[in-house]
C-alpha cells in the first residue's frame, strides 16, 4: 500500500486511489465507477448534530457482508475482563516482556485495566503490547471502541480499509470503530500501550481562555489518503465484539477500498507536535494544559477518557516545587512512558512501564524527587529535554484484570518508594 496523508483533525477529506473512482455528486450512483461497491460506514447516530456527525462512503472491491461465519475464539489475554476487585492501592509495572514465540499484534495485546464496558457504550479498555512479527492472513476490527495506539519501540505499519498509517514511538493513532486493519513490524519487535475507547469519539479539546492555538493543532493530525489491495487468499478476519474475540473466514483482503470520502477515518499525530504551555509565574498548573484528544462524558467537562502527556518543557516557575506536586484526584490515572524520564520519579518508573494510580489515592514525588525539588535553585529553569509521559485519565475507577495482577513484571514494592519521605515538621522553625 502506498503511503500519503491530508492534514486536519475530523475534516470532510476525499480521496481515490484510481482517477475518478470517486463518484462525484451522489453517494450511491447507480453503477460506481470501475465496478466498485458503494458502501456507508457511520461512527455516530445519524441524527448526531453535524459538528459531531462521523460518516463515510467506502468505494470497494467487495462490500463488507462477504465472509464467512464468525466462531468465537479463545480468551487469550486481550478482553475486558475487568469486572473484578478493584484495588485503592499504588500499582505499578515493569515493561511487558517481549514474547519468545512468534507473536504478532493481536495476540501481543495484554489487558491492564479497565471501566465501563462494550455493552454500556461507555469506559475504557487499557491494553499493552509486546509483539515480534507482522499479522500475518488476518485482519481485525474492534465493534467495541476506537484504539489509540501509543508505540513506545518499533514501527508498525498499520494497513486499514481507509489507507496505511506508519506509526513510529512518540507518535500515536487512532483506529475508528469498525475499521479493519491489521499490523505488519517493518522493523521487528515492538512495543507499546493501546487504549480502546467504550465512549465516545476522541476529540481536540476546546482552548478555553488560552485562545485559537496552542495544545495539539488540528492540521498536524493526519488522515491517510485511499489505498487498496485486490488479493484473494484464505485469510482470518477477527473482530472484537462485546468483549470477545471472533474470528471468520474471508477469501479476499477486507482492505479493498478503491476510493472514499467522509469524516470518519483513522489518523495519527506526532506528539513532538504538541504546543507544550505551562506557568511562567509560580506553581504547576493542572495537567489538563496538556491535553491532547478528549472523549466527553455525558457531564459536561467531565472526560470518559482524556490523552494528557509530559512533553519535553522548559520549567520556569519562581519559588515553586517544580514537579507534580502530591496530590489524589477523584479522576483515575494510568501512566505510561514513552520516552526519556518522567520528572516525578527518580527510577522505577522505566520507558514501557505504567502505574495505576485510582480516583483518592494519594501519590506523587519519591524522596530523591522531592529532596532535589525542595533544593532546587528556581532563579533558573529546568530544561525537560528527554521525556514523553502520558495518562488516560478517567472519571470512573480503573479495575485491573486479574491477569495484570498476577503478571511477574508487576513492582509488588512499588509503594516502598514513599516510605523514605522523611518528616520535615517542626513546631519552632516556621
Ligand atoms: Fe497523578
Amino acid at each position: 500500500m502506498t503511503l500519503g496523508y491530508q492534514s486536519g483533525f475530523g475534516n470532510e477529506f476525499a480521496t481515490e486511489a484510481l482517477p475518478g473512482a470517486l463518484p462525484v455528486g451522489r453517494n450511491s450512483p447507480q453503477v460506481c465507477p470501475y465496478g466498485l461497491y458503494a458502501e456507508q460506514l457511520t461512527g455516530t447516530a445519524f441524527t448526531a448534530p453535524r459538528h459531531q456527525n462521523r460518516r463515510s462512503w467506502l468505494y470497494r472491491i467487495r462490500p463488507t457482508a462477504q465472509h464467512g461465519p464468525f466462531q468465537v475464539l479463545p480468551q487469550g489475554t486481550f478482553h475486558n475482563a475487568f469486572q473484578g476487585l478493584a484495588s485503592p492501592d499504588q500499582l505499578r509495572w515493569s515493561p511487558q516482556p517481549l514474547p519468545t514465540a512468534p507473536t504478532d499484534f493481536l495476540d501481543g495485546l495484554f489487558t491492564m485495566a479497565g471501566n465501563g464496558a462494550p455493552e454500556a457504550g461507555t469506559g475504557i479498555a487499557i491494553h499493552t503490547y509486546a509483539a515480534n512479527r507482522s499479522m500475518q492472513g488476518r485482519f481485525f476490527y474492534d465493534a467495541d471502541g476506537e484504539l489509540l495506539i501509543l508505540p513506545q519501540q518499533g514501527t508498525l505499519q498499520i494497513r486499514t480499509e481507509l489507507g496505511a498509517l506508519a506509526l513510529q514511538p512518540q507518535e500515536i493513532a487512532v483506529i475508528p470503530r469498525g475499521i479493519r486493519f491489521t499490523v505488519d513490524l517493518p522493523d521487528g519487535p515492538a512495543t507499546g500501550y493501546v487504549c480502546e475507547n467504550l465512549g465516545a469519539a476522541l476529540r481536540l479539546s476546546d482552548l478555553g481562555p488560552i485562545g485559537s492555538n496552542g495544545l495539539a493543532s488540528s492540521r498536524d493530525f493526519q488522515t491517510p489518503v485511499a489505498a487498496y489491495e485486490d488479493v484473494e487468499g484464505a485469510f482470518a478476519l477477527v473482530a472484537k465484539f462485546q468483549g470477545r474475540l471472533w474470528q471468520a473466514p474471508i477469501g479476499h483482503s477486507p482492505l479493498d477500498v478503491v476510493a472514499w470520502h467522509g469524516n470518519y477515518a483513522p489518523y495519527k499525530y506526532d506528539l513532538r507536535r504538541f504546543n507544550t504551555l505551562g506557568s511562567i509565574s509560580y506553581d504547576h498548573p493542572d495537567p489538563s494544559i496538556f491535553l491532547v484528544l478528549t472523549s466527553p462524558s455525558d457531564t459536561p467537562g467531565v472526560g470518559n477518557l482524556d490523552l494528557v502527556i509530559f512533553p519535553p518543557r522548559i520549567l520556569a516557575m519562581e519559588n515553586t516545587f517544580r514537579p507534580p506536586w502530591f496530590h489524589r484526584n477523584v479522576a483515575s490515572e494510568f501512566m505510561g512512558l514513552i520516552h526519556g524520564n518522567y520528572d516525578a520519579k527518580a527510577d522505577g518508573f522505566v520507558p514501557g512501564g505504567a502505574s495505576l494510580h485510582n480516583s483518592f489515592t494519594g501519590h506523587g514525588p519519591d524522596p530523591a524527587t522531592f529532596d532535589k525539588a525542595t533544593a532546587a535553585d528556581t532563579s533558573k529553569p529546568d530544561y525537560l529535554r528527554e521525556t514523553m509521559a502520558f495518562m488516560f485519565e478517567s472519571r470512573l475507577a480503573l479495575r485491573p484484570t486479574e491477569q495484570a495482577m498476577d503478571a511477574t513484571h508487576r513492582q509488588r514494592d512499588y509503594q516502598a518508594c514513599w516510605s523514605g519521605l522523611r518528616k520535615h515538621f517542626d513546631p519552632t522553625r516556621p
